[in-house]
């Protein structure tokens, strides 16, 4: 089995006035495909590790692998290319732009890779099927529901079907039925386009739409 994400012994802090920190000597890895929940209290270091495996941020200390490569080592042209090439992010406040319809959001990612017209149109299709927000294609983020710019903000994650989707929190905001709903078009996303997932989660809930949980304090060595 092919581990796209491998973290050895991964040190982490942030320097304030004090030094701060936040992660210590984290081991994990996880398997192509596989679905993870990572879970913890608030402070706990949850965000701070997504953004680790997206190179959003560069560890203090350890190793960490994602898709082969060694995300301490790269360059910053070679960060962008990684996170272009490999990641779809997808926050808890969204990553909509609000002057553009849902189409347009979704689309901007491919038009940034030079996909062609009809291309970008075949894939937009297939995404908003998936997502079931083909009816909001035209609108903007500000005419739908929560739980509706949710799943296009998922469409604007997978748009280049990226083989990882790292997702922070999603479902922050949402009741526990359009919560669960979310979830459930996560895994018809990572089942059509075979996408590693890991989701940063406070709802226990999760632990029904996952593979597995890591619990933070059970990782972290704090
Ligand atoms: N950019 C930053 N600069 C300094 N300290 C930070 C920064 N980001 C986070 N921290 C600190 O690191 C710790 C962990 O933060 P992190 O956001 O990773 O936690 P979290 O588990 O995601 O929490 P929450 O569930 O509230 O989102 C906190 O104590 C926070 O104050
Ligand atoms: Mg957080």
């Amino acid at each position: 089995m092919y581990e796209i994400v491998k973290c050895e012994n991964i040190f982490h802090a942030y320097h304030g006035k004090e030094e701060n920190v936040v992660l210590q000597g984290i081991s994990f890895s996880v398997n192509e495909k596989e679905k993870i929940a990572i879970v913890g209290k608030s402070g706990s270091g949850k965000t701070t590790l997504l953004k680790i495996i997206g190179s959003l941020i560069i560890p203090s200390g350890g190793k960490i692998i994602v898709q082969g490569n060694n995300l301490r080592s790269l360059t910053v042209p070679e960060v962008l290319e990684f996170r272009r090439k490999y990641v779809g992010f997808v926050f808890q406040d969204n990553n909509l732009i609000d002057f553009l319809t849902i189409k347009e959001n979704i689309e901007l990612p491919m038009k940034f890779i030079n996909l062609p017209r009809d291309e970008r149109e075949k894939r937009i299709e297939e995404i908003a099927e998936a997502l079931d927000i083909k009816r909001h294609l035209y609108s903007l983020p500000k005419e739908l529901s929560g739980g509706e710019i949710q799943r296009a903000g998922i469409g604007v994650a997978v748009a280049n079907y990226p083989p990882l989707i790292l997702a922070d929190e999603p479902t922050g905001n949402l009741d526990f039925k359009t919560s669960e709903m979310v979830y459930e078009y996560f895994n018809n996303i990572s089942e059509q386009f075979n996408s590693t997932l890991i989701i940063v989660s406070h709802d226990t809930n999760i632990k029904n739409f996952v593979d597995r949980v890591l619990d933070m304090r059970q990782i972290n060595k704090i």
